[in-house]
């Protein structure tokens, strides 16, 4: 089936927004609005009052409880937080993103590698797996759990923020969610019906990150500058960090942001917080 020309332009159109770039048109492509949705992708962290309904939440848990998962030990959970004082306890502890607050749904998704040593001692066996592979296979799972509730979410109009912040405080939220050994949370997500359009948050050009056979960064100081200047036209920053310490930049760029951002230390406590769920990172 051919793509209607519009889907096309879409497609062509979301590429430009993301990347700067123009692909060449491949033809017979079916089922390109889901295409089009996934390069339309755009975090929302404003949200109307419609309440999300809790059976179209069931829905989204069984889409994104469907994705793939390593050696299919499912190690990805996720918690609602429906409890309004617990809603606050995070929401207080994220004060500067007011949307933790505000969003009608707030779930957390947790790495889980307590189950498959359950199982092991269920079945009488000894588990072997205790080294850091196992704490990363239940990141990846998670994360690509969160992954697919986002873009299932977005196909039924539903707007999402994923929230790594709450792992600034992740002892706190692993006892007030009762996360129990071996089991840690990747992130939180606002969910709700988005109350504005958003917009496409430009990235990096795929020469920088797909590379043919060999890892290559040869252009890499040239194409950043490039990408930095693109993105300041489509949405210029409106606030540079750390004026104090660093002055005021005359460019202002992608690249200025995150290095500034990256000066300070963020989350250095969480590595004792994983072995404190009981995880050897060896
Ligand atoms: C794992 C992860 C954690 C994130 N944590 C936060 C967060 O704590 N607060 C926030 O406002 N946005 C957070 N975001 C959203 C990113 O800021 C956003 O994805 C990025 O700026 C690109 O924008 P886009 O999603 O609209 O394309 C997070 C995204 C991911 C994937």
């Amino acid at each position: 089936m051919k793509p209607s020309q519009d889907t096309q332009s879409q497609l062509q159109d979301s590429i430009r927004q993301r990347f700067g770039l123009t692909l060449a048109e491949v033809a017979g492509l079916p089922h390109t609005d889901e295409l089009v949705r996934l390069l339309q992708h755009r975090s929302h962290r404003a949200y109307t009052d419609r309440r999300v309904d809790d059976a179209l939440l069931q829905l989204l848990y069984a889409c994104a409880l469907s994705a793939p998962t390593k050696s299919d030990l499912q190690q990805a959970d996720i918690v609602r937080v429906a409890d309004p004082s617990k809603r606050q306890v995070i929401a207080d502890l994220i004060d500067d993103m007011p949307w933790v607050r505000a969003a009608p749904v707030f779930l957390v998704f947790c790495g889980n590698n307590r189950r498959i040593r359950q199982v092991s001692t269920l079945r009488g066996k000894s588990f072997a797996n205790d080294h850091l592979d196992a704490f990363f296979n239940a990141t990846v799972d998670a994360a690509i759990v969160l992954s697919t509730f986002i873009h299932a979410a977005s196909a039924v109009g539903l707007g999402c923020c994923p929230i790594s912040a709450i792992r600034d405080h992740a002892d706190v939220v692993s006892q007030l969610l009762e996360l129990p050994q071996w089991v840690f949370p990747i992130a939180g997500l606002c969910v709700g019906y988005p109350a504005e359009p958003g917009h496409i948050s430009p990235r990096l050009p795929l020469n920088v990150t797909v590379h043919t056979d060999r890892f290559d960064e040869g252009e890499l100081e040239r194409s950043i500058d490039d990408y930095d200047h693109r993105r300041h036209g489509q949405r210029p920053y409106t606030r540079q960090r750390d004026i104090e310490r660093f002055g005021a930049a005359e460019f202002y760029g992608w690249s200025e942001d995150k290095a500034r951002q990256y000066a300070h230390p963020q989350r250095d406590r969480f590595g004792r917080y994983v072995r404190a769920q009981g995880f050897n990172l060896d």
